[in-house]
């Protein structure tokens, strides 16, 4: 289904500077999780198919966790990219690697410039405003094939308070509560969209230094906060001392600077 007006019109004006990011786009009133949608294409469809829904009846974060998603009340979207495959490395920066992070950068680029509001970057992949989240990013690998890879990045903004349940209403922010006003779902969706689109090429040319100097930028929390997080050996603690050039989180303990590539950091903020 092509988009609704509010979304289309925005997007229209906005569309060429949204390649390779964007090449096609469609909508769904209704879906499980846009990640499940894109993933299904990811076999016979080109790079930049982006699917857009309007509600979510089972969106999921990282970990397995639910993102929340009642109808009209925040963006749900996941684009299909192929990104080039870079030589294995745990070290190197690669496109890959910095995914998250860029589209991350971009969701803060497009936030400002939709509605003027500022957001800050939490490693690995959140949007705050303070300690609220407002906006989450998730990266899923496809294998399509044996030789083939492709990348589903899904995004959600909330955009109004009825996207987050009120449990959860002490951890999670939204557009319009911090505005105090209504916003142009439209502007924030293609703003966003551009935003993503102009990191996402940057990797592709490799001007990964970019990347992170804008990811770091948006990012205070990633150095001086103390952390705590879980090994086979049991909870660690430290205090970030930054990112480093692979997108990894550093953390200074006692005995050294260690280096968090996934799992789950507590942030004792
Ligand atoms: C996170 O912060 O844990 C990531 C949240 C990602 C949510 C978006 S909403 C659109 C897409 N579809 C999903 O089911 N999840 C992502």
């Amino acid at each position: 289904m092509s988009l609704p007006d509010e979304l289309a019109i925005p997007l229209a004006r906005e569309w060429s500077r949204l390649a390779p990011l964007i090449t096609d786009a469609h909508w769904v009133q209704t879906t499980e999780s846009t990640m499940n949608l894109v993933q299904a294409m990811a076999g016979g469809s080109r790079e930049g198919v982006l699917i857009v829904a309007d509600e979510q009846i089972a969106g999921r974060g990282r970990r397995g966790r639910v993102w929340s998603s009642p109808p009209g009340a925040g963006l749900y979207f996941s684009v299909l990219l192929r990104p080039p495959v870079s030589p294995l490395s745990q070290t190197n920066p690669s496109v890959v690697g910095l995914l998250t992070l860029a589209a991350g950068t971009g969701v803060t680029d497009g936030v400002v410039a939709s509605t003027g509001l500022q957001t800050q970057l939490k490693w690995p992949n959140d949007v705050l405003v303070g300690r609220s989240k407002l906006a989450g990013i998730l990266a899923e690998g496809v294998a399509v094939g044996t030789s083939e890879q492709a990348v589903v990045l899904g995004v959600g903004v909330n955009v109004s308070a009825a996207a987050y349940p009120s449990e959860i209403a002490m951890r999670a922010t939204s557009l319009e509560t911090e505005l105090g006003r209504a916003v142009d779902r439209g502007e924030v969706l293609a703003q966003t969209l551009v935003g993503i689109a102009h990191w996402y090429r940057a990797l592709l040319e490799a001007r990964y230094d970019e990347v992170l100097r804008a990811w770091r930028e948006a990012a205070p929390s990633a150095v001086g906060t103390t952390v705590e997080w879980t090994t086979p050996q049991g909870r660690r603690t430290g205090v970030t001392a930054g990112i480093d050039d692979s997108g990894a989180l550093l953390v200074r303990t006692a005995s050294g600077i260690e280096r968090l590539i996934a799992g789950e950091v507590t942030w004792t903020l």
